[in-house]
């Protein structure tokens, strides 16, 4: 997988993505990190690439220009192919996440624009930007580490680049649950000792151990990502508490024919997905406000 990344500090880049498995990635030809100076393509005689906004404000503005050029030279879309995505590391951009990064792992070119000073002028974001895409709410100084942040968690969904296989998509994030906690040697450390149950080679139970320690983690330290986990089991192990009450929600949910919007401890909301009627069962009035406040106004059925 080729990134390219237009930058002002190429060296940067290049510098973060040499060390350790993405070094070794680069080198076994797995991924290839291609920076591009966009300087290199100012046409100013003095070499500027910035200047001041029209309207007056604080700082100076990456001028179209350049950042056109330096584009022009690496997106050349070959025939019979798509264009090539252009990432612009904004934060006003979509959030990204674990989910994005394995979607966007399916690519075999990205392109990664990155701002500096006070951010590039509309014209061109307008021209080339296909991605504009955010690591947080909060503001840094370039787009330079967001870009090193993606790169990082794109290339270790990229098949060869994790040594085993399976890490890249059996860990924290996968299927919405945290990782279990993990120990290695030595047995006991200032006191505290490994979980018996690690030491007993029974791995049926290992698994089931883990599992639960992962919801555990999850419930409590992530209750966001908590509620998307494995909707269908949770729903109805919910809802078979009491099967003649919930018989509908249980059908429609076995047969595919109701989305799961919500599980909570004390109620589920599902939405038809043909008619889009809503139905929620709780235990109590105000658990069913909560969830019916999940919907849109109209065609909510109570259970
Ligand atoms: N550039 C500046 N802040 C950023 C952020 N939070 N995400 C992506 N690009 C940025």
């Amino acid at each position: 997988m080729q990134f390219h990344i237009l930058t002002l500090f190429p060296e940067m880049v290049e510098n973060g993505l040499q060390t350790s498995i993405l070094g070794r990635a680069i080198q076994k030809g797995l991924i290839g990190i291609h920076a591009v100076n966009i300087r290199d393509y100012t046409q100013d005689k003095h070499n500027k690439v910035d200047d001041y906004p029209y309207g007056g404000g604080a700082g100076m503005l990456m001028q179209a220009q350049p950042v056109y050029d330096a584009w022009k030279a690496v997106a050349k879309p070959a025939e019979g192919k798509k264009p090539v995505r252009v990432l612009f590391m904004s934060p006003q951009g979509k959030t990204f996440s674990q989910e994005m990064a394995r979607e966007l792992a399916q690519e075999e070119e990205l392109i990664f624009l990155c701002g500096h000073y006070e951010g590039i002028d509309e014209r061109v974001i307008e021209e080339i930007v296909t991605d504009p895409v955010s690591i947080g709410d909060y503001v840094l100084t370039g787009g330079e580490l967001p870009a090193m942040v993606m790169i990082d968690a794109i290339s270790r969904m990229v098949p060869g680049v994790l040594k085993n296989e399976d890490s890249g998509v059996t860990e924290s994030f996968q299927e919405n649950l945290l990782e279990y906690p993990q120990y290695t040697r030595p047995e006991v450390w200032e006191g505290k000792k490994v979980p018996d149950i690690l030491l007993s080679g029974d791995h049926a139970r290992i698994d089931k151990w883990r599992l639960e320690k992962s919801e555990e983690r999850t419930k409590s330290l992530r209750p966001d990502l908590y509620e998307k986990y494995d909707l269908p089991g949770r729903a109805l192990e919910y809802l078979l508490k009491d099967k003649m009450l919930h018989m509908d929600m249980i059908e429609d949910i076995r047969r595919g024919k109701a989305d799961i919007l919500a599980v909570r401890e004390d109620g589920v909301l599902t939405k038809d997905r043909s008619g889009g009627a809503y139905r929620i069962t709780a235990k109590t009035k105000d658990a069913g406000e909560r969830l019916l406040s999940l919907t849109d106004p109209t065609g909510a059925v109570y259970v």
